[in-house]
Formats: structure tokens, C-alpha cells, sequence
């Protein structure tokens, strides 16, 4: 059977037309078709569509629609565009970008963990000096969030040999590390923590919550990863303990305002690394099979995969 599925999305003609034909791919029985192309009876006739970052007024369009299957992994923003909304939000959980943000995280910690900023820097300045180097396992690398991103990474790191702390909502037992939640559980293992790794989902709670505080009760010299989302961290509180020497590094891939605005200080930095929200991009193909078979279940026997919990945020 040939069922529409809507595609509702801000982004560009030609992401939306990449993604379009990606879905299309995976799912060669149905027809996605963007918002635009759909008449009043085929919105009125929806009760499934696939999004990424829609705009509120047209979901409104929709008024049988049950369920949506966002293309991100983060859902902050529908979630905060939809308040009191009745509508399941499904988010993208693939393992791919897991491993995708895995991979990130090795990387960006293996950065931190010898030091290139400062060989970059000492580089520049024609100065051949070499720094101490740790063993992994003296490297004591903490993760905010245990989901799906975050339990692999650490494993990753695992696997590299560096001693591991995680943190999140709920306690759990993970093998091979620390396991924190709660206020003073966070501030027990910021304080144990020489490279700190965001991977939170925003919410009212998570927003803010690397402030002023929480960085001075990290060791002197530690250093930070956030591949969560930009407000998590306070920008002006980070600015002043990387100015001081507090914190010594921080990778950011993930900002306040994106793109990072021009003449932002972190551009400059001589203590930051900016990149361009690049830690884990979906990749369209993997996405694709896992809506093409949430889209087949849904048909089938009207299943609807587990979706996000309001009231949390996430
Ligand atoms: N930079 C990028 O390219 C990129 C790509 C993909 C995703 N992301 C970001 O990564 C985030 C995490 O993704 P995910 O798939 O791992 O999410 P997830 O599976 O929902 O996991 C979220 C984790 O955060 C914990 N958490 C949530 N609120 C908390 C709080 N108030 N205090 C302590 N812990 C809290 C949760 O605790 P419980 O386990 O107890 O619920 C859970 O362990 C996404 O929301 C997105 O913002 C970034």
C-alpha cells in the first residue's frame, strides 16, 4: 500500500529534497512528501509524519496526526515550540550515531589527553618543550549522561584505558566505573574529574547547570567536552575560569547561538576549540532504515515506538 507520510521541516530546499530522497530510498512503498506539496485533506488525512525542527504552525495542519518521528537525536525545541501538545514524539535513537558520537568522543578526549592545544601553541612560538604525559588510566574522564550516547562513549573510553565516572538522572550500575546522580553526586565526581564530557539532553533542568559553581568545583587545570547542547554550559562563566586558568581547555561543538556568532570570544580563544556542531551529524542513510522500520511496524500493527516524556523533556 502506497500511504503518504508527510515530511514537516525548517530546513533548507535542498536538505529537505536530500532527505526526502534518503527516506524515499528506505521506504520505496511510500510516498514522503514535503509540507509544501500536500493538499488540505492529505494534512487533515495524516496521522504519522516525519520532522526535523518543524514549524509549529504547520504541524497545527495536521489535525489528525498521532505521532511524529523527529530526525535528531535532541528534541529540546519541539518540545519547547509544543507545549501541552497531545502529539508522541519519537527521536532518532540509532546506534550508528552512537558509535558516530563514540568515535567523537575518543577523539576530542585523545586531544585534551596529549595536550595538542598546547603543542599546537608552543608550536607557534618556535618552542620545543615536552609536557608531562599521564597514563590514561591517570586520567580520570567523567560523562554527564548516561543514554544512549553517553554509555557508549564511555565504554570507548574504557577501552582506551582511562578511569571513567558517569552521571545522570537515575543511579545505575555500570561496570568498570563510577557511577554518580543527583546534586551532591555531581559535585562529589566534578571534583575527581580532569576532562569533563557533556552529553545531556537541554532541559529546564540541565540548562545553566555548568555554571560559575560547578566549574570552580572541578580540580584546577581539568578541562571540558560539551557535544550536548549550548546552554547547558554558561558561556560568561566559562569565559572567566578559562581566563583564569581554572579550566585549562574546552572543546565546544555545541553554542548558545548557532552559528557562533561572529567576533564571539570563543573564536579567539587561545583556550577553546570550536567546532561547528559536527561531534555526531545523523547520517541519513542509517536514519532512513530506522524510520523506514518504525514506519513499518506503525502500518502493520499500529505500534508507536517509545517517545519522549514530556513532563522530563526528554
Ligand atoms: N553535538 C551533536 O552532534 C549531538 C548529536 C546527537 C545528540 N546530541 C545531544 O546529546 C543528547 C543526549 O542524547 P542521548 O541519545 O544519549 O539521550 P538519552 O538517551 O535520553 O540520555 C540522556 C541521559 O541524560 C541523563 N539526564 C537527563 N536529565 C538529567 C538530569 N536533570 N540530571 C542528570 N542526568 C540527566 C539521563 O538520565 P536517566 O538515564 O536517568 O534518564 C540519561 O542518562 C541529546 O539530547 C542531544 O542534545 C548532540
Amino acid at each position: 500500500m502506497n500511504t503518504i507520510i508527510p515530511f514537516i521541516s525548517r530546513s533548507d530546499p535542498a536538505e529537505r529534497a536530500a532527505w526526502i530522497a534518503a527516506l524515499e530510498r528506505a521506504m520505496p512503498t511510500q510516498s514522503i512528501r514535503d509540507f509544501a506539496t500536500l493538499s488540505k485533506a492529505e494534512r487533515e488525512q495524516a496521522m504519522v509524519a516525519i520532522v526535523a525542527n518543524p514549524d509549529p504552525a504547520e504541524l497545527a495542519q495536521f489535525l489528525n496526526l498521532v505521532w511524529v518521528q523527529s530526525l535528531w537525536a535532541g528534541v529540546e525545541r519541539i518540545v519547547q515550540e509544543l507545549p501541552g501538545t497531545q502529539l508522541k514524539i519519537v527521536r532518532m535513537v540509532d546506534p550508528q550515531l552512537a558509535d558516530t558520537m563514540a568515535e567523537a568522543v575518543l577523539a576530542w578526549t585523545l586531544y585534551l589527553h596529549r595536550d595538542m592545544p598546547r603543542y599546537r601553541a608552543q608550536q607557534a612560538r618556535g618552542e620545543w618543550l615536552a609536557q608531562p604525559l599521564p597514563l590514561p588510566r591517570e586520567r580520570r574522564v567523567s560523562i554527564l549522561g548516561l543514554g544512549n550516547l553517553g554509555i557508549l562513549a564511555a565504554q570507548r573510553l574504557m577501552t582506551h584505558g582511562f578511569t571513567l565516572a558517569g552521571w545522570s538522572r537515575s543511579k545505575y550500575v555500570v561496570e568498570g566505573m563510577d557511577t554518580y546522580a543527583g546534586a551532591v553526586g555531581l559535585q562529589d565526581m566534578l571534583a575527581q574529574t580532569d576532562i569533563l564530557i557533556a552529553l545531556l539532553p537541554l532541559t529546564p533542568q540541565t540548562r545553566g547547570l555548568l555554571d560559575g559553581a560547578a566549574l570552580a568545583a572541578m580540580p584546577r587545570g581539568a578541562s571540558i567536552i560539551n557535544f550536548a547542547r549550548g546552554p547547558i554550559l554558561v558561556e560568561d562563566a566559562l569565559i572567566s575560569a578559562l581566563d583564569s586558568g581554572h579550566i585549562d581547555h574546552a572543546v565546544l561543538d555545541v553554542f548558545d547561538r548557532e552559528p557562533l556568532p561572529p567576533g564571539h570570544a570563543y573564536w579567539k580563544h587561545p583556550s577553546v576549540t570550536v567546532l561547528p556542531h559536527i561531534s555526531a551529524p545523523t547520517n541519513q542513510t542509517t536514519a532512513s532504515a530506522i524510520v523506514a522500520a518504525h514506519m513499518a511496524a506503525y502500518f502493520q500493527s499500529g505500534v508507536i515506538p517509545p517517545s519522549v516524556d514530556l513532563t522530563r523533556g526528554y
